[in-house]
């Protein structure tokens, strides 16, 4: 297959897990500031959510997009850490080789388990499949439309003076998303599941930032440490800022009217 042939070379992979990563941080960074929003209550983080679905083609595009760099993510990784496992070890290289073995396998390990964490996360908030009496809950919201009594024509809407027009209240039906993730996130074992997966992430995260540089040859003897440690830094952020949404159910800090 064309597709490949392309990842064999071992430069261009390394720029594919590059840029799928970039695009793949990008989604988890605006997942997170969306996901935040349940600290202002249920109203932003419902019309947050409503407002995406109403997006439709462009959400779906960019749904594409990540779920085909997820893909490519992981076959090119795969394939990186085969190349990685055969290589034979030269004797003076013995404890650089041994580290960038442990580092490939437990990114490789967090991966994995950051795959089968989006797979429940999708069956447990975006399909509803694993927890459906919690995903079940939808919200009336009242919207403002303006009618006109009786039928006009688009010539004659143009020149109607506004007086014309009605003010009607219309009922609508939303999806309560913010009563569904307290209600999730009121189970212990469910909070616990995502507060390890976001941990295993934060790792990911972590190493994938500094090899990202690594690979790109974005290096110095000043650079490499101080950018290690800002990735570090912005890793242990994006972790405590997810992790702190099912901690601040438990806790009873958010989601206390539901
Ligand atoms: C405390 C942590 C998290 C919360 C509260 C949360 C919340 C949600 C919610 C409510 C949805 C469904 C939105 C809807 O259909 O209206 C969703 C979808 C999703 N989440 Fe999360 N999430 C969290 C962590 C994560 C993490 C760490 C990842 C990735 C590693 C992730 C990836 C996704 C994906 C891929 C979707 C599907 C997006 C789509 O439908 O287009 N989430 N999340």
């Amino acid at each position: 297959m064309a597709i490949l042939n392309f990842l064999r070379s071992t430069v261009l992979s390394k720029i594919v897990m590059a840029t799928t990563g970039v695009l793949l941080l990008l989604f988890i960074i605006g997942h997170l500031v969306g996901n935040l929003q349940i600290y202002l209550g249920p109203e932003p983080l419902n019309t947050y959510a409503q407002f995406l679905k109403s997006i439709g083609e462009i959400l779906w595009v960019v749904r594409i997009v990540l779920f085909v760099s997820l893909i490519l993510h992981i076959i090119t990784s795969l394939y990186l850490s085969s190349i990685n496992n055969a290589a034979k070890p030269v004797k003076y290289q013995v404890v650089n080789y041994a580290k960038a073995k442990i580092n490939s396998r437990s990114m490789l390990v967090t991966g994995i388990m950051i795959f089968a964490f989006v797979t429940y996360h999708l069956l447990h908030f975006t399909f509803g499949i694993t927890n459906p009496e919690d995903y079940a809950h939808h919200e009336l919201t009242v919207k403002k439309a303006y009618v006109l009594p009786g039928n006009v024509s688009e010539e004659q809407l143009k020149s109607m003076p506004k007086d014309c027009f009605v003010e009607q209240n219309i009922l609508t039906e939303r999806h309560d998303v913010y009563k569904m993730v307290v209600l999730g996130f009121r189970n212990p074992f469910i909070s616990l599941a995502y507060i390890v997966a976001v941990v295993l992430l934060g790792f990911h995260l972590s190493h994938a930032i500094k090899s990202c540089f690594h690979t790109l040859g974005v290096t110095g003897p000043k650079f490499t440490p101080w950018m290690e440690r800002c990735s570090t830094i912005f890793s242990i952020i994006i972790t405590l800022l997810y992790i702190s949404i099912p901690i601040s159910v438990l806790l009873g800090l958010v989601g206390g009217a539901v």
